[in-house]
């Protein structure tokens, strides 16, 4: 197996959430790997300025404003992608929202707000993506992104923990149910990433000291940390692996 194995020339990549942070990162980084892309997430104007990245990079890349948690929206982004005759081999299911509260604070807002959007969105977000390319007879290939919170529990974080455990369950089961397709699935698993998402954390320097003591590699990670992992897992290196969430985390949930 050559280089080539590590390569996106040629594929089209839909990612959600693309308007900063990871989906940002990660969408750029699969355009340096030679993918074009389709980016989504709710602010046109910040998909723009990625879009024109991206382009600067010599890819194509289309922007479609959608919400996740609302599945009319996500009907017409599946129509606007068939519009433009536009068939995603690779689908980066990444927005997601967070909010950590108490337990007993909880209500039925922010539960339905966390998990439409982070598992129901990204479930029908696939479930969309894999209908198309079945009646095209394509393979494909997703990746979630889930969190450490899919393999450890956080304290006041538990819409969050059960929607991003939820997400690793749903990426082993639709693996072994859309394998025979052509259709791989697989997760990475982000620890401690400074973005608009967690930055209300960083902000309290105690919080901080005690988490970076607690990663083996002693540092935060950079978005840019994602890439490797994300283009391995959608690129043919990654042909015979499905149903597996790499965790790109500095260590933290192989120690204790
Ligand atoms: N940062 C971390 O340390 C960390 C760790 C583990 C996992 N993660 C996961 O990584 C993913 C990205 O997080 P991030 O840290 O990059 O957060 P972020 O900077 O807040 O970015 C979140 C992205 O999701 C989009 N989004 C949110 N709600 C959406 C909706 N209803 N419909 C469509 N797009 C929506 C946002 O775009 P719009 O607002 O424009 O819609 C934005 O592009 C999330 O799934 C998060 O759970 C993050």
């Amino acid at each position: 197996m050559g280089l080539t194995a590590f390569s996106l020339f040629g594929r089209l990549a839909l990612v959600t959430g693309a308007s900063r942070g990871i989906g940002r990162a990660i969408a750029e980084g699969m355009a340096d790997a030679g993918a074009d892309l389709v980016l989504a997430a709710r602010s046109a104007d910040s998909l723009a300025e990625v879009a024109g990245i991206i382009e600067r990079k010599g890819r194509r890349a289309e922007t479609l404003v959608a919400d996740v948690q609302d599945l009319s929206s996500l009907e017409s982004m599946s129509t606007g992608l068939a519009d433009r005759g536009m068939l995603p081999g690779i689908l980066v299911n990444n927005a997601g929202v967070e909010e950590v509260r108490p337990s007993t604070d909880v209500d039925e807002a922010l539960w339905d707000r966390i998990l439409d959007t982070n598992l129901k969105g990204a479930f029908f977000t696939a479930r969309d993506f894999a209908r198309r390319l079945q009646e095209a007879g394509q393979p494909g290939c997703i990746l979630n992104v889930c969190s450490l919170t899919s393999v450890v529990g956080v304290p006041t974080a538990v819409p969050y923990t059960s929607s991003k455990s939820g997400l690793l369950g749903m990426t082993r089961a639709l693996s072994a149910e859309w394998a025979k397709a052509g259709i791989r699935v697989n997760a990475i698993g982000p620890g401690y990433f400074r973005t608009e998402l967690t930055e209300v954390f960083y902000r309290d320097p105690s919080w901080s000291d005690a988490m970076l003591a607690r990663i083996p590699q002693g540092r935060f990670g950079n978005v840019e940390d994602l890439v490797g992992a994300s283009v391995f897992l959608c690129g043919d290196a990654a042909a015979y692996v499905t149903g597996q969430v790499l965790m790109v985390d500095g260590g933290y949930s192989a120690s204790i």
